[in-house]
């Protein structure tokens, strides 16, 4: 599973295989430079989510119930996930939380549209958990996420993302549910994996932090960095466009405008 924001990146996720495609809040910060998810509203993601879907033609597409859209009661949250499928054009719904979301997940179920858990770290809860910080490192934080899990699970989640626990815990937690999880810094003992694909690709200006757990797979914006630095400098040096990039024209025509317009 990976992220996607747009019609390209999620083109090119589909073209190149993933089983899913998510469009995770992390936008919010990756695509629309927000200092964090909290800001990103209903109407933003479902307008990226209807770009995601339409470039998505074999991939399973999820997108995130943005900080706000479905914590009030689980009619709320029901409202909201009928719009990210009705508006949004995606197949499923993400939301963050364990224990305490067991009703809201057996809400959206219920009426049929497939939710995606997320447990461990949850960053729309960053402010109460102290920042980006690893969950599950004591036995009874442990315990406490293997709960989360077992609930989610409980109330009808297809899978589960667990997200930056200790590989152990989550290769423990994996085994004792009979749904998916999907790892994001917990090890590879999960059933699969999710990254946010402007991180993996290398989508991003030198010397960004990145957290311990992603690997980069490419420098996409080293690519780019350099081909609009080629342009540039041949739109300056006037090689580009070359005569293989114009439109041709017959003599005759030409001449005829030359007179026209008194041009020697
Ligand atoms: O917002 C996001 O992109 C996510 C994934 C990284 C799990 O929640």
């Amino acid at each position: 599973m990976i992220t996607a924001h747009d019609f390209p990146s999620a083109h090119v996720a589909d073209a190149a295989a993933m089983d899913m495609v998510l469009v995770g809040d992390s936008l919010a910060m990756v695509a629309l430079g927000m200092e964090d998810t909290s800001e990103v509203l209903v109407d933003e993601m479902l307008m990226h989510c209807r770009s995601v879907a339409r470039a998505t033609k074999a991939a399973f597409t999820i997108g995130d119930l943005p900080m706000g859209s479905y914590e009030v009661s689980p009619e709320q949250a029901l409202q909201t996930a009928i719009r990210f499928i009705k508006e949004g054009r995606i197949q499923a719904v993400k939301l963050e939380g364990g224990k305490d979301m067991a009703p809201t997940i057996e809400k959206i179920t219920k009426a049929g549209i497939p939710v995606l858990a997320h447990i461990g770290l949850t960053p729309q809860r960053q402010n109460a958990l102290g920042g980006f910080r690893v969950q599950g490192k004591t036995s009874a934080g442990a315990l406490r996420v293997l709960e989360d899990a077992l609930a989610v699970q409980e109330a009808g989640s297809f899978a589960v993302v667990i997200e930056a626990v200790p590989a152990e815990v989550a290769s423990i937690i994996t085994r004792k549910l009979f749904i998916p999880t999907i790892g994001i810094g917990s090890g590879n003992g999960c059933s699969g994996q999710v990254l946010v694909q402007v991180d993996m690709s290398g989508y991003f200006p030198p010397g960004r932090f990145l957290p311990k757990f992603v690997k980069k797979y490419g420098d996409v914006w080293m690519e780019s960095y350099r081909a609009i630095e080629s342009y540039r400098d041949e739109v300056k040096g006037r090689h580009y466009p070359a005569p293989e990039h114009t439109y041709p024209m017959s003599e005759a025509e030409l001449e005829a405008f030359t007179k026209a317009t008194d041009e020697k």
